[in-house]
């Protein structure tokens, strides 16, 4: 297994056909459309245009896509961090420790820039994403609180 940064030319389509997993284990009412992939594919090629503020890591099997993280350099109120926006690893590679490599890939960049903050949203029942951050050393700083009506 090695983690290397994203090439746009052999890991686009790879990256871009886990968009609707990606969201469809994270928000259950969500349905992949053709236009929400469009949006998606047009994130990425800006992202892959933007190499300083974008970090996109990928892990492989020998040449088989195991999973990737994207990290994206931002500004708020609260300062400059690096935002983890997505991490994926398909079924076969999940529950093996490879989320960890992923995480490290993405603290790697974001130091590398001189910030000292890494920040995410997790849904709060997707334990596996959640455990994997707290045991990265990940607290809870906001909730996202909602109710039915
Ligand atoms: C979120 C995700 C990246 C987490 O990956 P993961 O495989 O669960 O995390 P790790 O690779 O660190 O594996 C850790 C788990 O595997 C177990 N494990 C089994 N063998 C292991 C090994 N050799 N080394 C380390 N951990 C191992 C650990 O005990 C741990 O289980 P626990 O959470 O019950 O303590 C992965 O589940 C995923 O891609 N999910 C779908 C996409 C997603 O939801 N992403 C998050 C969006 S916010």
């Amino acid at each position: 297994m090695q983690i290397r940064p994203y090439r746009p030319q052999q890991d686009y389509r790879d990256v871009l056909n886990a968009q609707c997993d990606l969201y469809k284990i994270n928000f259950p009412k969500f349905v992949c459309t053709p236009a929400f992939l469009a949006d998606q594919a047009q994130r990425l090629r800006a992202a892959a245009r933007r190499p300083f503020e974008n970090g996109i890591f990928v892990l492989e099997d020998g040449l088989d896509f195991a999973g990737f993280v994207w990290v994206a350099l931002r500004m708020d109120l609260q300062g400059t961090y690096g935002s983890i926006d997505q991490v994926y690893l398909r079924e076969p590679y999940r529950r093996r420790g490879f989320g960890k490599l992923l995480m490290q890939a993405a603290h790697d960049f974001i130091r590398k820039q001189g910030i000292t903050t890494a920040r995410l949203y997790v849904t709060a029942d997707n334990t596996d994403a959640v455990h994997l951050y707290e045991r990265e050393g990940y607290h809870t700083t906001r909730l996202e609180m909602e109710r039915t009506l």
